[in-house]
């Protein structure tokens, strides 16, 4: 008998984004949007166009491009929102609005101030206006998991009855326990009578840890719809996460009635290529993604998985996407070996010219690196792509000097706004006196909120992967560099840092408030 299809829906470039320092630019998302679809994800909701001009031209761009995946854009339920919803979606293949209100009383009387006939009012002038634009419509009852049954029945029917074609139930605050919300779930199905017109989706959040068991606890009930992010990224405590969810319901066929479209052996790469791009770093022991889910420590655990893997696996590695971490590439290799590898890694490279960029940065790394893995040529191609990019800042030169007894002293140049400046500054120690001369140069400051330095791979002459996070004035935001000299990856993040803070707008939260 076959099963019923589970849409996947990822919402990382827009639920992810709205992490404190997740924030992406339009490239980066592009990329991230065609792993996806890669993926075969279902629907990829891109952004919250309204937001800001960024996350309009970004919701755009990914319509453009990708084909094989629906394009979602949030609205709130504002006329003004969900017009540049639906022109944001325009150039989709396949596109989507989902607009959004809240329905617990918590929510209304607080956040709203208004009463739940005027939700329910504009919710259904909400689902009508976007229907003008596309028939594929989603409607959330924002923070579901606390709202009333009946009072979620009523606007439900309605917006199903005003053309939604997918309804979804968030628990937007982590609050609900599997076998509740599995329950409520159910008996929404149950009980509003034009259910069977609409298809019914979960989006949970992980506050309490329960995200994922949440989703699969209302898919066992009728939800054929999961909102979820790669690697659980999102709102504080971030979302279910898109690599559990899948797995779950691969690795037990026995229990779900249902089987997804996903393409699993992207979802490593995808992982890291989100890890990367928002500076986000995977727990070692996370599901699926972390690198020592697949590790055995254990002397028995390790004879068991030579003698028989599934003593103590219960999935294959090369099934999500890891590959060995071997060798693949030295000084020797040539521009055919480097772009085989990186075609086998799914690293599309755009153009010629593109090609040419990251062969001299591969040459230039393998000088100083003997071996060159996989994990250093993704690290090089997230380099070599925001090297592209049209900046205010860019490094052109460090001198730092540390000597046992003496402050560190650092000279840097840069390129700020097309002319080339040099500062000098004395620091704690050589990353200190590094910011200080960038500063200088930048004429701000911030407040360093994160810096954290990863081995990419092992050795000493491993690449070290530079995060900071800065705030200010309450906008936080991430830069990422990678070199195998510490304080020039340092440099590198903190540059990139303020390249972003030069270039994002200040972006509206979908959820601070409604304004109708
Ligand atoms: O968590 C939430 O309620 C949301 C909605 C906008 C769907 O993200
Ligand atoms: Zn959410």
């Amino acid at each position: 008998m076959s099963k019923d299809r589970l849409i996947i829906f990822d919402t990382t470039l827009r639920d992810g984004e709205q992490s404190p320092g997740a924030s992406m630019t339009q490239e980066e998302k592009i990329r991230i949007a065609l792993m996806l679809e890669k993926m075969r994800v279902d629907v990829i909701e891109g952004g919250f166009p309204i937001a800001s001009p960024g996350d309009f031209e970004s919701v755009k761009a990914i319509a453009s491009i990708v084909k094989d995946s629906t394009i979602c854009g949030l609205a709130r339920a504002l006329e003004k929102d969900i017009d540049r919803a639906a022109e944001a979606i325009k150039p989709a293949n396949s596109g989507r609005i989902h607009t959004f209100i809240a329905t617990s009383p918590i929510h209304m009387q607080n956040k709203l101030r208004m009463t739940p006939d005027q939700v329910v009012e504009q919710a259904v002038f909400a689902v009508k206006r976007a229907r003008h634009y596309t028939d594929d419509v989603e409607f959330s009852c924002e923070d579901a998991g606390r709202s009333e049954f009946d009072f979620l029945c009523r606007v439900i029917e309605a917006a199903i009855a005003a053309g939604a074609r997918t309804i979804n139930i968030p628990d937007t605050v982590g609050y609900q326990i599997p076998s509740v919300f599995g329950d409520m779930v159910g008996r929404l199905i149950a009980n509003i009578p034009n259910a069977d017109k609409a298809v019914f989706s979960v989006h949970c959040h992980n506050d309490l840890g329960l995200a994922v068991g949440n989703s699969l606890a209302a898919v066992m009930q009728g939800a054929r719809q999961v909102e979820c992010t790669i690697n659980g990224l999102g709102e504080r405590a971030g979302n279910a996460s898109l690599e559990e969810v899948v797995m779950a319901i691969r690795v037990r066929p026995d229990v779900f009635p249902v089987e997804t479209r996903i393409d699993a052996t992207h979802i490593v790469p995808t992982s890291r290529l989100v890890s990367s791009v928002t500076g986000f770093p995977v727990q070692p022991n996370k599901a699926i993604v972390g690198a020592n889910a697949f590790a055995h420590e254990s002397g028995i655990h390790q004879d068991g998985v030579l003698k028989h893997r599934e003593t103590y696996e219960i999935m294959r590695a090369q099934d999500v996407g890891w590959s060995d971490n071997k060798i693949v590439l030295g000084k020797h290799s040539g521009r055919n070996a480097f772009k085989t590898r990186l075609q086998e890694l799914n690293i599309e490279l755009t153009s010629e010219e593109e090609l040419n960029a990251a062969f001299s940065r591969f040459k230039d790394l393998a000088d100083r690196k003997h071996d060159i893995f996989d994990e250093d040529l993704m690290v090089l191609m997230m380099d070599a792509r925001s090297a592209q990019e049209d900046v205010a800042y860019e490094l052109l030169a460090l001198n730092v000097c540390s000597t046992t007894g003496e402050a560190p002293d650092a000279k840097v140049i840069l390129k700020a706004h097309g002319k080339e400046q040099t500062a000098r500054a004395i620091g704690g120690g050589p990353v200190d006196a590094v910011y200080k001369a960038i500063e200088s140069i930048v004429g701000e400051t911030a407040t360093l909120a994160l810096y954290s330095v990863n081995n990419i791979t092992s050795g000493t002459d491993a690449q070290g992967e530079v995060t900071v996070r800065l705030d200010k004035g309450g906008r936080i935001i991430h830069g990422h560099g990678a070199d195998t000299d510490i304080v020039i990856a340092s440099a590198k993040a903190y540059v990139d840092a303020w390249n972003k803070l030069a270039s994002q707008a200040l972006r509206e939260h979908p959820q601070h408030h409604q304004g109708v």
